[in-house]
C-alpha cells in the first residue's frame, strides 16, 4: 500500500456538496480533498450531521457533487451514466446506515440476491454465501427471515449481502452500530482481511472509538470539512 499511489482507489479534490438550490440551498460538504490507496482500510468519524453519510453517497455515485473532482476505482464519477454507472455500482459493496432487508427473503436469499447480479456457477456462489454467513455467526440462521432475526443479526445479513460479490470498494455506514463487541470484532476482521489480503479499499463510517485501531487511516469530518486525517504507521 503506497500512501501517495499514482492510482488511488478514491480521489476527491475540492469536493463540495449542497442539498437544494438557490436561496434554500444548504451546503454540507466544503472543499474536501482526500485520497485512499487500493487496499487501504479507512475509518471516517465525526459528529452527527457532519456530512459522513453524504460523503459516502457521493463516493457511491448515489448523488452528484456540484463542484470538485471525484474519481473512484478508475471512474470519473462526474459524467458517469448508463452502463458505466451500472458497472461502477456493481464493483461497490454498500452497507447502509439503515440496512433494509426484504421481509419475504431468508438470510440466505438476501445474500443470494447480490450474487444474481454477477452470474457465475451457482454451486460456487452458494458455497461462498454459506461460508460468509457462517463467518458472520449466522450459520444456524440462513433460513430465517428478518422478523425472526435480532437487529444485530439483520445487520450481519446486510453486511454479507454487500460483500458477497467481492467488491473492489466497500462503503460502510456504521456497520457495527447494532453489534456486540464479539460480532464487532468479527466484522472488523473481515473488512481488514478484505483490505489487506484482497486489496479491497474500505471506507467505513463509525462513531465507535473501540474500533479505530483496526484502521490504516482515521479521517475526521467536522461541519462538512476535513478536520484531521491520520495515517497509522505500524
Ligand atoms: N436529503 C437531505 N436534504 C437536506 N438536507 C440533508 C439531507 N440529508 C442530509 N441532510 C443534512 O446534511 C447534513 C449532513 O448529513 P449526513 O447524513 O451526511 O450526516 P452524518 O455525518 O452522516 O450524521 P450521522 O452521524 O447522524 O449519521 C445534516 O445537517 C443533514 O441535516
Ligand atoms: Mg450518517
Amino acid at each position: 500500500m503506497t500512501p501517495d499511489s499514482q492510482n488511488p482507489a478514491i480521489a476527491l479534490e475540492g469536493l463540495s456538496y449542497a442539498f437544494g438550490a438557490g436561496e434554500t440551498a444548504k451546503q454540507v460538504l466544503f472543499d474536501i480533498s482526500l485520497s485512499l490507496a487500493p487496499g487501504e482500510f479507512a475509518i471516517m468519524t465525526g459528529p452527527s450531521g457532519s456530512g459522513k453519510t453524504t460523503l459516502l453517497s457521493l463516493v457511491g455515485a448515489l448523488r452528484r457533487p456540484q463542484s470538485g473532482k471525484l474519481n473512484c476505482i478508475g471512474h470519473d464519477l462526474h459524467g458517469l451514466e448508463g452502463a458505466e454507472l451500472e458497472g461502477y455500482r456493481q464493483q461497490l459493496g454498500f452497507i447502509f446506515q439503515l440496512h433494509n432487508l426484504f421481509p419475504a427473503l431468508t438470510a440466505f436469499q438476501s445474500v443470494q440476491m447480490a450474487t444474481d447480479l454477477h452470474p457465475e456457477p451457482g454451486a460456487e456462489a452458494n458455497d461462498r454465501i454459506r461460508a460468509l454467513l457462517t463467518r458472520l455467526g449466522l450459520g444456524e440462521r440462513m433460513d430465517y427471515r428478518p422478523h425472526q432475526l435480532s437487529g444485530g443479526q439483520r445487520q450481519r445479513v446486510a453486511i454479507a449481502r454487500a460483500l458477497v460479490h467481492r467488491p473492489a470498494l466497500v462503503l460502510a455506514d456504521e456497520p457495527t452500530a447494532a453489534l456486540d463487541s464479539e460480532n464487532t470484532q468479527i466484522v472488523l476482521q473481515l473488512l481488514a482481511d478484505l483490505a489487506h489480503e484482497r486489496g479491497t479499499t474500505v471506507l467505513m463510517v463509525t462513531q465507535d472509538s473501540r474500533v479505530f485501531e483496526s484502521a490504516d487511516r482515521l479521517i475526521n469530518l467536522v461541519d462538512g470539512r476535513l478536520d484531521s486525517d491520520v495515517r497509522r504507521t505500524d
